[in-house]
Formats: C-alpha cells, structure tokens, sequence
C-alpha cells in the first residue's frame, strides 16, 4: 500500500471513530432503530366480559355495552394509535418535543384507562358479599369492615358530578390498604397496585341513575365479585 494510500485509508478509520464516540455522546444522533419497534407494537386487543351483561343487578345491558363498546374499546383503539405515532417517532430524531410531549402524555392517560377499565368489567359479575382475606384485612385496616365501606363510598361520592376513579390500593411503600381519590386514568398512589376501581365518570352511571351518583354506587357494590377482588389481594400481597 502506498503512503498517500495508507493515510487516506487511517482517515477514514478515524473519521469513523470520531464518527461512533459522537454519536454514542449524543443519543439524538443516534441510529433510528427499526420499525416496529416491541415497546410500541400497538396491538392491544379488548378484553371480553366475564359476566352475561343482562344479569347484573342495578346495571343494565344497555349501560354496560354502551360502556365496554364505546369508552373502553376506545382507550384500546386510541392507545394502539398512539403507540404507532410513538413507533414513527423513533425514525425522526427531529421530532419536536413540545408534539412528542403531547403523544406520551396520551399514552399515559390511555394506558391507565386501559387498565382500570379491565379491572373495573373484571370484577363485576358478583353478589357483592365480601369474604376472604381482603375483608379481614380491610377489618383491620380500617378498625371495621363497615367503616372501609363507608370511607369507600365517601370517596367515590366525592368524585360525583365530575370524572375518576375510586380506587382501593395496596400501597406497597407503606404496606397498608387505602382507598385513593383518582381524578383521571393517571392518578393512584406512587406504588400500589389497584383492587377495586371504581368508575366515578358519568359514562359508567348517567345513562341508568343521572346524576343520582349514590344510587350508581349501591349497584356497584351489589354486583361486585369479592373472589375477583380476594384473589388480587392475595397476589398483590406476595409482591
Ligand atoms: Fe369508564
């Protein structure tokens, strides 16, 4: 090889290095990984009911599909939208942030209503009479089981007539039962896992009760499934 060849070949190589240490510096200049990317696949399915939505007490099938088929499947619709923005997004290295901000905040509020809807239809179907560990517990937690219930239902009262979530949580921070005050599909205690979420919107009520939120509440109570309920206590519990 001649000399002006060999330079010209280390140039290159060095250009190259130069090249790789700048991008591994700057993340922005990094390469666009290839669609689709896992994290953003966008191909989240509705859950089915459990229950026949004609045999609920308090609830009709109306209110219950109109529910599960418009407010639910469309969180499950627009997150996997978003998740194919977000998708696209990771080829554009100048995608602006103030947009980008915008499509993750989405995402949040679609991912949490995804969420909550699919434990609310979980657990309904029941005889609402509460039994297992969780009622103990809740006994515990609360100095008795009706004294739970009544700061339940006091809680989600407070949300009447606007929009949110009543949720009893587990926080394992502190290791204790709450019932949390959400008021949207993002809000719930920093670490805790939800096992009963109630649905304050006035979607989940106004088409049976109105604005008569506390009878909305009885009829949530009457059909809720205490197993369902038990039974993601017990493994919230073992972490
Ligand atoms: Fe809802």
């Amino acid at each position: 090889m001649k000399d002006v060849t060999r330079r010209g070949a280390l140039g290159v190589v060095t250009a190259a290095v130069a090249a790789t240490t700048a991008r591994a510096a700057d993340p922005a200049a990094a390469p666009v990984p290839a669609t689709p990317v896992p994290a953003f696949a966008g191909n989240h399915k509705p859950a089915a009911l459990k229950f026949d939505p004609t045999k609920l007490n308090g609830l009709s099938e109306k209110l219950i599909r109109s529910h599960w088929e418009n407010n639910y499947q469309g969180s499950v619709k627009a997150l996997n939208m978003i998740e194919g923005r977000l998708a696209a997004a990771m080829t554009d290295k100048d995608f602006p942030p103030v947009v980008y901000g915008g499509l993750k905040r989405e995402e949040l509020h679609r991912t949490g209503s995804v969420i909550l809807h699919e434990l609310y239809f979980e657990q309904l179907g029941g005889n609402g009479q509460a039994l297992g560990a969780i009622r103990d517990a809740l006994a515990v937690s609360y100095g008795s089981f009706a004294a739970w219930e009544a700061e339940f239902r006091r809680t989600a009262l407070a949300l009447a007539g606007g929009s949110g979530w009543c949720i009893l949580a587990l926080n394992h921070h502190t290791n204790t039962l709450h019932n949390y005050w959400a008021w949207d599909h993002t809000n719930g205690p920093a670490s805790g896992t939800p096992l009963i979420a109630l649905d304050m919107y006035e979607h989940a009520f106004h088409m049976d009760y109105g604005t008569a939120a506390a009878k909305y509440v009885d009829a949530f109570m009457r059909n809720l499934d205490w197993e369902v309920v038990d039974s993601r206590f017990q493994a919230a519990s073992r972490g």
